[in-house]
């Protein structure tokens, strides 16, 4: 079957079978690496990517649920040279701990800030409870999301 789909801004049409991973078809035939696989059973996060918006395991989708659907992977977050603000806080607040997680910490977070500007620790924990750090912990990404979310909302005031 035809594929088509939205990946990262950009219609895109493939030839599949309708039962390939996401996973595959982002890194194998897109060539969007930037997209890890961990654990392969939906329970590590460090395959996520952003299913219209909302942070989903790359892993377990098919390739038939996102026919005219739109997917964001890290390669999509940043406008151009521009990284996007929780890129950039990640960076700033070393929350690049491993690295190999980083990439879905990044979607799940900015997902987090397109829908509650302003989270609380809480809120924070509960919307990463899907993306697994076993190696320094949460809370240099816990300030980078703060650093993020208090960039973004200056930016959002600056341009009113
Ligand atoms: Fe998909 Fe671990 S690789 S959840
Ligand atoms: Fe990858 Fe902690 S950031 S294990």
């Amino acid at each position: 079957m035809k594929l088509k789909f939205t990946v990262n801004r950009r219609a895109t049409t493939l030839e599949v079978t309708g039962a390939e991973r996401v996973i595959d078809l982002l890194r194998e035939r897109l060539g969007l690496v930037g997209t890890k696989e961990g654990c392969g059973k939906g329970e590590c996060g460090a395959c996520t990517v952003l299913l219209d918006g909302s942070p989903v395991c790359s892993c377990l989708l098919l390739s038939s649920q996102v026919a005219g659907r739109e997917i964001t992977t890290i390669e999509g977050l940043s406008e151009g040279e521009s990284l996007h603000p929780v890129q950039a806080a990640f960076a700033e607040t070393g929350a690049v701990q491993c690295g190999f997680c980083t990439p879905g910490l990044v979607l799940s977070s900015a997902a987090l800030l397109a829908d509650i500007p302003a989270p609380s620790r809480e809120q924070m924990k509960r919307a990463l409870a899907g993306n697994l750090c076993r190696c320094t912990g949460y809370q240099k990404i816990f300030e980078a999301v703060e650093l993020a979310s208090r960039n973004m909302r200056r930016e959002k005031r600056r341009r009113r």
